[in-house]
């Protein structure tokens, strides 16, 4: 089995968020970091870095943050963004405030709008953010879409053509699945993932997205139970379904 990395404490602790290397030091000196309940005072020693340490090294008795690469699934809430450019609540505000200051920094995949709700996947695996948006991966993303005015019947065919042209664009959309649950509400399974291209596309048939909500990315499907605003981590198993 390959040998686990190792790091020292100082920089390891520092890189998850727990403050500078002297403010980690500073923490060790006065007795708040214990590995397998002994106190830690030499922060220059290297550990292992492996997922289970959180069972071993706590700081201030609680157990440590998980050890990266960690991938999140958060149930997005209405009216937060997902870029520091845009006005707004941040979706990384949902996250515990010591987690913002990791290194790699966590991203969402992808983005949701501002006013698009549901699933967002986050993660500070930079190689694995881009396997999942990458287009030729084709991750399905199915969103529920509440229209302003009835479906006409014409939609289906022209998401489904490969030939739609989003205006300001000179690239057709890959073919999209549309599903018409009501006359005012349609699932659509897309494998892109451009500028508020579902908006985009209803806009293109005359009609107008009033409200939208991502379900499903990949084989990962948004939990009935999980509340707006809620996240959990995922393990090897879930992140696997995303390119089922
Ligand atoms: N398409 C949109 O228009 N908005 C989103 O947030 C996601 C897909």
């Amino acid at each position: 089995m390959a040998k686990a990395p190792t790091s020292r404490i100082d920089k390891l602790l520092s890189s998850m968020g727990y403050g500078s290397r002297s403010d980690v030091a500073r923490i060790a000196r006065a007795g708040r970091i214990t590995l397998d309940a002994v106190k830690i005072r030499d922060v220059t020693k290297r550990i292992p870095i492996t997922p289970d340490l959180p069972v071993y090294m706590k700081v201030d008795g609680e157990a440590l943050d998980p050890v990266g690469p960690m991938v999140i699934l958060m149930h997005k809430p209405l009216g937060m963004t997902c870029s520091h450019k845009e006005e707004g609540k941040l979706v990384y505000d949902l996250l515990p405030a010591r987690w913002q200051r990791r290194v790699p920094a966590i991203s969402t995949i992808g983005r949701l709008d501002k006013q698009t709700s549901g699933l967002l996947l986050l993660t500070d695996d930079g190689a694995l953010l881009h396997r999942v948006i990458s287009p030729k991966r084709l991750v399905e993303k199915t969103y529920r879409a509440t229209l302003a005015r009835p479906l006409d019947g014409t939609e289906g065919a022209l998401f489904a053509s490969g030939g739609l042209l989003l205006s300001g664009e000179d690239k057709p959309l890959a073919p999209a699945l549309l599903e018409a649950v009501t006359e005012t509400e349609a699932l659509l399974t897309v494998t892109e993932g451009r500028y508020h291209q579902v908006r985009r596309m209803f806009a293109a048939t005359g009609n107008h997205v009033t409200a939208l909500h991502r379900e499903r990315l990949g084989g990962l499907i948004l939990p009935e139970d999980m509340s707006p605003g809620a996240w959990k981590l995922l393990d090897e198993a879930d992140i696997s379904l995303i390119f089922q």
